[in-house]
């Protein structure tokens, strides 16, 4: 069996992020997305694995994985010249997959517990497909599929205004090599991509069997700002203990789950965990509350910081409370002296400031 991941599309609800970075690279707990993905796809024993990339942002994604050797795998990287959709990646990737069953793992979603288990369900199976679903209090965001008494797929929607279910498509699915002719049957959607919904229930409508497993544990799909937060959140929550290769002064209290890289400085602060600290950052007279993962080379001075994800070399100083933010790579938050106190910024396009 082979892997498709796929690491294209636009991320244009992660601007300004996506302007400069693929949002599958941006860290949760300090590390890319994508690399979670890769140990999981890794972890289920598959070992050729494509990797569909964007014209903009596929150097970045190369940079970051290389050929797979770190994962135990071989990476093949396919340019998708415009992100058509996730069945638009999938014919872009024929001449890759070939024959071959494959499982096709969205490069920005992440799911408690790793593939192992479908892998080998769906091998076992004789299903045309199989796809991973998890109940969501509101589906209307989300593909959702309706099941038969059997678990198995009878129906799929894509954005339901009226969601006919509480069940989400979760970006995991597996295929047989069928799937390539339902895809060359449909034709693009009113948001003018080929679905990856329409090729599967394409599948059924030709007797295909399409097999469903609800996930139980979580899900997460990191195409906005709060989602990046929450598996942030998530992931530093299943942090296993302290683990302290940076200095930490007299001065300073680190309490809690708390990974603090080797180069990294605390000096007269505390930090509360579930915290990551990242290497050669600098943390001075400050508090680092729980939740939050400061990148490599960043400096905070002065700073109380809760729930927040900063990327490597930021400067913030003087901040009396921040909280449920992401802050992009090198940004500086500084204040100005007493005496003209004023705001002052030089944001990008699409910064959102709360004030
Ligand atoms: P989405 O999050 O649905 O789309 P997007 O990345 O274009 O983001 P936005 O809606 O904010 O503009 O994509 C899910 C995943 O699939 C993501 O990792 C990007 C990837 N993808 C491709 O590789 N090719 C595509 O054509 C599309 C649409 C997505």
């Amino acid at each position: 069996m082979k892997a498709l991941i796929l690491s294209g599309g636009k991320g244009t609800r992660l601007r300004p992020l996506t302007y400069t970075t693929a949002k599958q690279l941006i860290p949760v707990a300090n590390k890319p997305i994508i690399h979670f993905v890769l140990e999981q796809v890794a972890g289920a024993g598959i070992r050729d694995v494509g990797v569909v990339i964007s014209p903009e942002t596929g150097a970045a994604v190369r940079d970051a994985l290389g050929d797979g050797t770190r994962w135990g795998v071989q990476i093949t990287y396919i340019l998708q010249d415009h992100p058509g959709g996730l069945a638009h990646a999938v014919k872009t990737a024929q001449g890759y997959l070939k024959d071959s069953p494959f499982l096709m793992f969205l490069g920005d979603n992440l799911i408690q517990g790793g593939v192992t288990q479908y892998v080998a369900e769906f091998r076992k199976s004789d299903a045309r497909a199989l796809i991973l679903l998890k109940e969501v209090p509101d589906p209307r965001a989300f593909g959702v599929a309706v099941l038969d008494g059997e678990g198995n797929v009878v129906h799929l929607v894509e954005k339901p205004k009226d969601p006919p279910s509480n069940l989400a498509l979760v970006g995991v699915y597996f295929f047989q090599p069928d799937i390539h002719e339902a895809i060359a049957r449909i034709k693009p959607s009113w948001r003018g991509e080929l679905e990856i919904t329409d090729a599967i229930q394409e599948l059924i409508k030709t007797g295909g069997l399409v097999m469903a497993r609800v996930l139980k544990g979580w899900w997460l799909d990191t195409g906005k700002k709060d989602d990046i937060l929450e598996a942030n959140r998530v992931v530093l929550d299943s942090l296993v203990g302290l683990k302290i290769a940076g200095e930490v002064d007299v001065a300073s209290q680190v309490v809690g789950r708390v990974e603090i890289a080797e180069g990294a400085r605390i000096i007269k602060s505390t930090v509360r965990g579930p915290v990551v600290i990242g290497k050669n950052a600098v943390i001075e007279n400050s508090f680092i509350g729980p939740f939050t993962a400061v990148g490599d080379g960043a400096h905070l001075c002065d700073v109380a910081v809760e729930h927040s994800v900063i990327l490597e070399g930021c400067e913030i100083r003087d901040v009396e409370r921040l909280e449920d933010s992401l802050i992009g790579r090198n940004v500086k938050v500084l204040r100005a002296p007493e005496s003209r106190r004023r705001l002052q910024l030089f944001m990008g396009d699409d910064s959102v400031i709360i004030i």
